[in-house]
């Protein structure tokens, strides 16, 4: 091959592009390259090694995994992670899993809630007593990013104990307000959609509580469709599974609301677990979790869902034409939320996976612990539920805008 001046031009270029990239990895972040793994030495049976262990690519360990949290499997991650991305430890607990769901960003007050897991019975929460829901304030939140670690030092208040959402699971932002779906109690407390008043002392009330008169079996998530303002929710057996709610009498589905015309309506089934739930942020497309292959006391099936489908969405808010977006590798993506560019973000059995619009893992935020769900909290801020642990991540992602639609209504 001749090397004429351009090709050494292309060739500089491209070796300058290469270096830059290299020196530019920001000190929390480091490239997976997808080769590095095409083939392993050894690979297990499933006896050993199956959709809930945890992946390690080879040359790493969870200590050098979780040392660098921000995981570029794609060049374009570099956008979303920005100079110099930071993960702070807002807050911990020994074994309560107070950290668990239903995270939502409330920016008139700027604080952020989340609702507790009713699931596990060493917590004590589900069939004798609800999960609660807790808030923080992010002004607190963003004094500690400085210290490194907030754990003890952010305030943690439980919302409304006048009208407790009885065991929440998911929220979103509605008309000023937030709107949370309950998994219920028991045969006599039905799962329910809930309405909390921030700026009334977390006044709360139910707005939607069965269909024709049945019982949903646990409604798990919601969010609102960009185009007609609708509250989207869904429904499986997750309190029968594990314990807390009578035999499903409803298909596992994902249903509409109109909350000023009360009419109800299924818009999709065909799901094992349907559980996390959002819009893309211009609408047209709905991204739906599906967790079959974790499914309480019926164990892991492996070959079940672990799986983000998108639907298209219609003009008159109807769903059509589902498609796998993704498989997730580790443990199900559960719940769901995009940016303002429309990648597709989802708290899975490691932490947190980003998709592009393609469906294509770019990166990841590395936990090492699953992560049940998160929420955009602002320009370049995200706070992270782990059960155990609270996090806050400083970053340049965004989430798809709220101010304009999920928030006025
Ligand atoms: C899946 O792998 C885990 C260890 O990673 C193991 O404990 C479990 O028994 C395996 N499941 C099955 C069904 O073999
Ligand atoms: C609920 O309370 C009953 C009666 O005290 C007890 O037998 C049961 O184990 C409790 N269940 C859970 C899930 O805590
Ligand atoms: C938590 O609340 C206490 C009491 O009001 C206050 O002194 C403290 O500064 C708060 N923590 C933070 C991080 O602001
Ligand atoms: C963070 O600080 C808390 C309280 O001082 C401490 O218990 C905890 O071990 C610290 N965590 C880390 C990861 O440094
Ligand atoms: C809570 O909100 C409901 C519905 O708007 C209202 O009827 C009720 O009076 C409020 N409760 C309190 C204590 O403000
Ligand atoms: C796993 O799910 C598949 C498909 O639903 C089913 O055929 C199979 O029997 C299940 N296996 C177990 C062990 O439950
Ligand atoms: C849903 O919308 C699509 C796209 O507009 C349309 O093709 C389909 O017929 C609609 N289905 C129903 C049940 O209305």
């Amino acid at each position: 091959m001749i090397f004429s001046q351009t090709n050494f031009t292309i060739l500089a270029t491209l070796l300058h592009a290469a270096l830059l990239a290299q020196a530019d990895t920001p000190r929390y972040a480091q490239k997976i390259d997808p080769r590095s793994f095409a083939v392993l030495d050894n690979v297990p049976t499933g006896i050993i090694f199956n959709g809930t262990s945890h992946f390690m690519p080879p040359g790493t360990t969870s200590e050098s995994l979780k040392a660098k949290p921000f995981h570029i499997y794609d060049d374009s991650f570099y956008d979303i992670i920005g100079s110099d991305p930071t993960l702070t430890l807002l807050a911990q607990t020994d074994t309560d899993p107070i950290f668990h769901e239903a995270v939502v960003w409330h920016p008139e007050t700027n604080s952020v809630y989340f609702a507790q897991n009713a699931g596990p019975v060493a917590a004590g929460t589900g069939l004798n007593k609800s999960a609660i829901v807790q808030k923080i304030y992010l002004d607190e939140a963003d004094k500690i990013v400085a210290q490194g670690n907030g754990s003890g030092f952010v305030n943690i208040t439980t919302v409304n104990s006048g009208q407790q959402v009885i065991n929440p699971n998911g929220g979103t932002n509605f008309r000023g307000k937030i709107v949370y779906t309950a998994e219920g109690q028991g045969d006599n407390i039905p799962a329910a959609l809930y309405l909390i008043d921030p700026n009334d002392n977390d006044n709360t009330t139910v707005i939607l509580n069965n269909f024709f008169g049945r019982q949903y079996d646990s409604l798990n998530d919601v969010a609102v469709n960009p185009r007609n303002h609708e509250l989207y929710f869904t429904d499986g057996p997750f309190g029968w599974v594990q314990a807390f709610r009578p035999d499903p009498v409803l298909p596992t589905q994902v249903y509409r609301f109109n909350y000023d015309t009360g009419v109800v309506r299924a818009v999709a089934d065909g799901f094992h677990m349907t559980n996390g739930i959002t819009f893309s942020p211009d609408g047209m497309y709905a991204y739906i979790t599906d967790t079959g292959l974790s499914s309480g006391f019926w164990g892991y099936n492996y070959t079940n869902p672990s799986t983000i489908y998108r639907y298209d969405v219609s003009d008159d808010g109807n769903f059509s034409n589902r498609q796998l977006f993704a498989y997730n590798e580790i443990r199900v993506p559960d719940g769901i939320h995009c940016d303002k560019q429309g990648n597709v973000y989802v708290g899975n059995g490691d932490g947190i996976n980003v998709y592009n619009p393609s469906g294509l893992l770019i990166g990841k935020i590395y936990l090492g612990t699953t992560s049940a769900n998160f929420a955009f909290t602002g320009k370049g801020k995200m706070v992270v539920c782990a059960e155990t642990k609270l996090w806050y991540v400083n970053w340049n992602a965004e989430g798809a805008d709220i101010t304009s639609r999920e928030y006025m209504g």
